[in-house]
């Protein structure tokens, strides 16, 4: 009973005994409310449907008891009726049963013949309630379960890393979407195939040193190289709670990008190395001339050597000096001081600067400077801006023969400022213009091996321009010269 009221309604006709059964339940606790014939009892019990107990009476007028527990039965399947009559027969007793009446009480009855019952009744109506939550809830657990394994695979098979798993009988047992991508041999072996049937010889060792481990549990790891692509795998051991090892999961990643950017560093390296290494020897070779007494007392002579040497050494510091810069740009570390420039200013400054050069090899060096690109602003650093424009200028007029020309001109086009370096030169082919923005790259034709140069300026150039939100680009027909276009985004 727990303290609250139980709540019970009795339909019958017979005042007598309404008020009878009140008198007997009321002090017993039970909170009693009737009514005196079916429809009444039907509207009573819809509009607060929490009665635990009805007592009904067989032969009303309106609405007769068995049609009343029809209604009820419908309406509640653990309200507990029970059959008040006078008449009994077995035949009544036997079809309220059916129509779902618990009990039957016969009048008249002492207090101790209507409370019985009704305590086992409702003992009857908390056990049935106490079972049906009971199953409901390990119905929703399972359900959670199964959402727990649905949800678990969804994660396993959109991982971007092969999953396989292996059983201590060395079969099958599981494997992901991309282990099929990466071993496409997967996809064709049914579940529970034996691992063998893989044809990876290096998988299958790194799966036996997991499974046998006598010396306690390990990881194994190796890299491992299948087509084109290269793989860190790492297999780890499956245990069970007393430590027994169950099987391995193994987990493919694909590495091959960063192997790929391990050997690009590593050829930049011995690219850097052997770029250091030829102007050094030339050097060591040039001042032994002067060292072993072979140009002695030749004072012209050895002026040359220096002369030559100290053009080896500056060639080395501008390289040091631009390797230092883009490795200072590629770990963000280089530094710029940005404010609204005229870059047609800085144009014609760098222009200027190599005017002296241009006439040495009886180059034209012209600009052609639009008003309206003086009116614009870029916001820009002025010393990176000098150096991307010296570079262009610098190529155009070492890969020009003498008397050619060098255009330079500054314009407006919409939201960027564009500047042309066009020159008459030795121009490039379609494959040598893929190239020229790469590290060291050179072009080896009989003119440019001539040409000092050690391949860096237009990949710092191409750098410069980037970290502005630029975009530089080149056309070129061999023998017939270049133009390099520099875009800059204009300000507001
Ligand atoms: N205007 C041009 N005409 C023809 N070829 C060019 C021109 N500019 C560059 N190149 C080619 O592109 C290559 C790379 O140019 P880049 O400026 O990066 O190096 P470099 O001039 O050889 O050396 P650095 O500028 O570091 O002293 C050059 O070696 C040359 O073969
Ligand atoms: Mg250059």
């Amino acid at each position: 009973v727990n303290g609250e009221s139980i709540r019970v309604l009795v339909v019958d006709d017979e005042l007598g005994m309404r008020e009878g059964c009140r008198k007997v339940l009321a002090p017993e606790g039970y909170s009693v409310e009737t009514a005196a014939d079916g429809v009444a009892g039907l509207e009573l019990f819809k509009d607060r449907g929490d009665f635990a107990i009805v007592l009904v009476d067989l032969n009303m007028p309106l609405m007769g008891g068995m049609e009343l527990i029809d209604h009820l039965r419908k309406l509640d399947e653990d309200v507990v009726i029970f059959v008040i009559t006078a008449y009994a027969a077995i035949d009544t007793a036997v079809e309220a049963t059916r129509k779902g009446a618990y009990g039957y009480i016969p009048k008249p009855f002492t207090p101790d013949e209507l409370l019985l019952p009704i305590r086992q009744g409702l003992e009857r109506r908390a056990l049935t309630i106490e079972a049906r939550r009971l199953r409901e809830e390990r119905e929703s657990r399972l359900l959670e379960v199964a959402l727990e394994r649905s949800k678990s695979s969804t994660i396993i098979g959109c991982m971007t890393d092969g999953v396989l798993v292996i059983n201590r009988d060395r079969q099958m047992v599981l494997r992901n979407a991309a282990m099929t991508r990466m071993m496409p041999r997967c996809a064709g072996l049914p579940l529970s195939a034996p691992m063998n049937t893989l044809k990876c010889p290096e998988l299958e060792s790194l799966i036996e040193e997991t499974l046998c481990t006598d010396s306690g549990p390990v990881i194994a790891s190796r890299e491992l190289a299948l087509d084109k692509s290269t793989y860190m795998v790492n297999a780890s051991p499956v245990l069970e709670p007393n430590g027994l090892v169950t099987g391995a999961v193994v987990v493919l990643r694909d590495i091959t990008a960063l192997k790929k950017l391990d050997i690009a560093k590593s050829m930049f390296i011995s690219m850097v190395a052997h770029e250091l290494k030829s102007p050094l020897a030339a050097v060591v070779s040039q001042l032994s001339l002067i060292l072993d007494g072979t140009v002695s007392g030749d004072a012209q002579k050895e002026r040359h050597i220096l002369d030559r040497c100290l053009l080896r050494i500056d060639a080395l510091r501008t390289m040091v000096s631009d390797l230092l810069s883009l490795t200072a740009m590629e770990t963000g570390r280089f530094t710029i001081k940005r404010s609204a420039l005229n870059i047609s200013e800085v144009v014609s400054a760098v222009l200027d600067s190599y005017k002296e050069k241009a006439q040495d090899k009886h180059i034209t060096l012209e600009m052609a400077r639009a008003p309206d690109a003086d009116k614009v602003r870029v916001l820009a650093d002025r010393e990176s801006m000098m150096m991307v424009f010296a570079n262009l200028v610098d190529n155009a007029i070492k890969y020009t023969p003498d008397g050619g020309q060098v255009y330079l001109s500054v314009e407006c086009n919409g939201v960027f400022l564009k500047v042309s370096v066009r020159d008459t030169g030795i121009g490039m082919t379609a494959e040598e213009k893929e190239r020229v923005f790469d590290e060291f790259y050179r072009v080896k034709n009989e003119y440019a091996v001539h040409v000092p140069g050690t391949g860096l300026g237009l990949s710092l150039v191409k750098k410069l321009v980037e970290m502005h939100q630029g975009h530089v680009s080149v056309q070129s027909v061999p023998g017939k010269g270049s133009t390099f276009c520099v875009n800059l985004p204009l300000t507001g």
